[in-house]
């Protein structure tokens, strides 16, 4: 897991890994060590690592990648981490990098999705979980879910909300991907 935050679906993978859902966590990588998203993972036992940013993103890239197959990652699960991978990655771990959005991509990429969203006024907004591809928020989509915006939203009211279909389609998104369910086909991406 890649993560440089809170890790409330770093905690939501956390709770539903296992035989059942066909994944563990080998090690929790982030950018940045003051982070909740490391003490989570040390409280359920599973190896922290931090990885600076040196500046150089192919290094760093390696570097992530390294740390992520030493500790036997068959693939990278990034939630709310905020550094953008290079080429090397997707070489390392082929349709085999996953991200989640509070936002329905392509609408609303990039840093802020739900203050853009509050901001262009629409309606229905929602979370995509996608494949990671060398380019921001854009790679093949693996399970989108749409959440209503309430007149009265606030950002973080939304991202509330956000955060609890969050929580419930990325576990089932990484067992896919874990149990071999998914396949890739150009953009699209079939559940077996
Ligand atoms: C989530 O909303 C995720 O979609 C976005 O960053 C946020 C991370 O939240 N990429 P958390 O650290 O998992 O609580």
């Amino acid at each position: 897991m890649l993560v440089s935050g809170s890790g409330t679906n770093l905690q939501a993978l956390i709770d539903r890994a296992g035989s059942e859902a066909g994944y563990g966590i080998a090690v929790v990588i982030s950018d940045r060590a003051d982070v909740r998203a490391l003490e989570r993972a040390r409280q359920a036992g599973i190896p922290a690592v931090v990885v600076d940013w040196d500046g150089d993103r192919r290094s760093f890239t390696t570097r992530v990648c390294a740390a992520a197959a030493d500790a036997g990652a068959q693939a990278l699960v990034l939630a709310g981490f905020m550094r953008i991978l290079g080429p090397e990655a997707m070489v390392r771990f082929p349709d085999r990098i996953l991200n989640i959005h509070p936002s329905l991509l392509p609408a609303f990429p990039g840093r802020t999705p739900v203050a853009d969203t509050l901001e262009h006024g629409v309606r229905v907004t929602g979370v995509t979980v996608h494949l990671v591809d060398e380019r921001v928020d854009h790679g093949p989509i693996v399970a989108q879910e749409a959440v209503e915006v309430d007149p009265d939203d606030t950002e973080f009211s939304l991202h509330q909300r956000l955060h609890e279909v969050e929580h419930r389609l990325y576990p089932q998104a990484v067992s896919a991907l874990a149990q071999g369910r998914l396949k890739v086909d150009g953009r699209r991406v079939v559940w077996l």
